[in-house]
């Protein structure tokens, strides 16, 4: 069994990307500059922006976070979003989600400049993605691709069972897999109503796991020698930590592991990729690559 570090991947990546930062400042160009909207505190969205930050500083990109408290009203936070639009010093930025109820998040992505939307998730980068032009596409399923193929894992005509439907990974996903110019499989999406999941999941080749469900996936439920992506981190009480949780992904780790080919950890797998693509996605948007 290999364990898929995307920690190591990661850091590689952004080595790769602070070289080449470096190399357009040389050149007389300027930093890449990703700005992020965080609104109210979310104990996990804190940390992911906090993150997000500091995976900017190492990769030499200037970074600016704007903070909000949970009562800022919709068009308060829409007329933010047009003021990124037209700051001509930031090359792209994200609205960290979830939001708070009383606002519309699709209204939110929809007012973001497509060609700013690193996160890949306004509608014009979907549509793009899903027919194969040149788009931001979504950081988490971008993130595998990549860890898939930096480990040399077959996908061409291989059978890949993708859990989940959301917007963010499940979706995007699927097209990616599917596509010829990404992993070129076949495809099946299963979800929280497909009553066959358990006979699709032992059918396949790669599993992406990706239901939200902490430990969903188990040893019963795989082939001998397939291949694990676990994107769940859900936060479990954990009373041997001093913080009183650990994350825990949709596999049941201790139990497949041993029967893999290969599987990626939580943490330390897909986690460290996801924040690693929005800096390969803001590198292109300084680079107006997809203009
Ligand atoms: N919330 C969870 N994941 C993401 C992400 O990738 N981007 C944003 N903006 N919010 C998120």
């Amino acid at each position: 069994m290999e364990l898929i570090d995307g920690k190591a991947t990661a850091t590689a990546i952004k080595a790769e990307i602070k070289q080449e930062v470096e190399r357009m400042v040389a050149e007389g160009g300027k930093r890449p500059h990703l700005a992020a909207i965080l609104v109210g505190h979310d104990g996990g969205s804190e940390t992911y922006v906090n993150n997000k930050v500091r995976a900017c500083e190492e990769c030499g990109f200037q970074s600016t976070l704007l903070r909000f408290e949970d009562d800022i009203t919709e068009a308060q936070l829409l007329t933010e979003v047009r003021q990124l639009n037209e700051d001509a010093t930031v090359d792209g930025f994200i609205v960290q989600l979830p939001l708070p109820r009383h606002i519309d998040e699709q209204k939110v992505i929809e007012a973001i400049d497509p060609h700013k939307d690193v996160d890949g998730f306004h509608p014009i980068n979907v549509g793009r993605m899903a027919i194969g032009l040149p788009a931001f596409i979504s950081a988490t399923p971008k993130g595998i691709l990549e860890l898939l193929r930096r480990y040399h894992v077959e996908t061409k005509g291989k059978k890949c069972v993708i859990l989940g439907r959301s917007n963010i990974v499940g979706k995007p996903m699927a097209q990616l897999m599917m596509q010829k110019s990404g992993g070129d499989s076949t495809v099946t999406v299963c979800h929280s109503h497909s009553p066959q999941l358990k006979d699709e999941c032992r059918q396949a080749d790669i599993i992406i796991a990706a239901i939200g469900r902490p430990a969903f996936v188990t040893a019963d439920m795989i082939k001998p020698g397939v291949v694990v992506i676990d994107v769940g981190t859900t936060r479990v009480p954990d009373a041997t930590r001093s913080r009183g949780w650990r994350l825990q992904g949709d596999v049941d780790f201790d139990a497949v592991a041993p029967l893999c080919s290969a599987i990626t950890p939580v943490p330390g797998g897909v986690g460290p990729m996801t924040i690693c693509m929005l800096m390969q996605n803001t590198l292109a948007a300084a680079k107006h690559l997809y203009r």
